[in-house]
């Protein structure tokens, strides 16, 4: 059962909670804010009625609305994120050593706030923290793609791979840029959207980082590599069967710095309906 608490000394009975629920199974009908009982077990467990209430009265799945974070005046100004997304870049250098593991556990517990379809919040985060491991992987995807192109199983558009493998026997690692860190999100495909759910959140987690100084990459060679020629290396890192994979994120320290934005405004492609 899920728990629904109005403090009735602070409520105004101003309706909000009742009005922002997306269910619609809070009512006034009683005079102060209840959950319609019948339909109880719809809560998406948003918190929306916690958030929403201006006087802090609602307290929601156990959670004192008291603990939140405060909103007013704390939103960053509107220049301040242009320029972090103008300004993030793919980071191809990185410094060797590891991140510490409390800035990435932050990194992720913020990142975890990201939305998810019907707010199902099932998104694992897989991530490589250590160069022993990192290395391991590295390793082992390279073995399965040498696998892969020797007996010629890969298709047609993974052709590159032979070139990635060329390189990397000159000592080249064009998929993971010897990045200190891994980051894989997945989710349940039984989820309602697993594969926009882990995009978001890596979006999310894209630039977090970035505003903390890191660097990151997409690396959509390590998620072909994962899915074609080394799926073996997906269950030894512990990602349930039943997981859809995202476009993994390398992420580290950078070794190379960008001094302004690229200029990108022209090529937004816009279709502006009036109907
Ligand atoms: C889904 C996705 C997959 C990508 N995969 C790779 C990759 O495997 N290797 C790589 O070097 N860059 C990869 N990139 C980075 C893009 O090449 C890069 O975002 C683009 O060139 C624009 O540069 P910017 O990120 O600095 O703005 C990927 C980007 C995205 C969004």
């Amino acid at each position: 059962m899920v728990s629904f608490v109005v403090d009735r000394d602070m409520c105004t009975r101003c309706g909000e909670c009742v009005k922002d629920c997306p269910v619609q199974i809070i009512s006034l009908e009683s005079g102060w804010p209840a959950l319609v009982m019948e339909r109880a077990d719809q809560c998406l467990e948003c918190q929306h009625c916690l958030a929403v209430c201006p006087a802090g009265a609602v307290s929601v799945l156990g959670r004192n609305p008291a603990a939140s974070q405060s909103l007013a005046g704390a939103l960053p100004a509107m220049e301040v994120l242009e320029t972090l997304v103008k300004g993030r870049r793919s980071v191809r250098r990185f410094q060797p050593e590891a991140v510490p593991s409390e800035t990435i556990r932050r990194l992720l517990t913020v990142t975890a706030h990201a939305p998810t379809g019907k707010n199902h919040r099932g998104v694992l985060f897989t991530v490589v923290e250590d160069g022993a491991t990192m290395e391991r992987l590295r390793q082992g995807v390279m073995e399965a793609i040498r696998e892969a192109v020797e007996q010629e199983r890969l298709p047609p558009r993974l052709d590159f791979f032979a070139g990635i493998l060329k390189a990397w026997d000159k000592g080249r690692d064009i998929i993971f840029r010897r990045a200190p860190h891994l980051l894989i999100a997945s989710a349940s495909r039984n989820a309602p959207t697993p594969v926009a759910d882990c995009l978001i959140a890596l979006s999310t987690f894209d630039l977090l980082a970035t505003n903390a100084g890191l660097g990151t990459l997409w690396v959509g060679f390590a998620h072909a590599a994962l899915g074609h020629c080394a799926p073996h290396l997906v269950r030894q890192l512990g990602i349930p069967d039943d997981h859809e994979l995202a476009c993994p994120l390398v992420f580290g320290v950078p070794a190379v710095r960008f001094h302004r934005t690229v200029q990108r405004d022209a090529d937004l492609k816009l279709n502006r309906v009036v109907w």
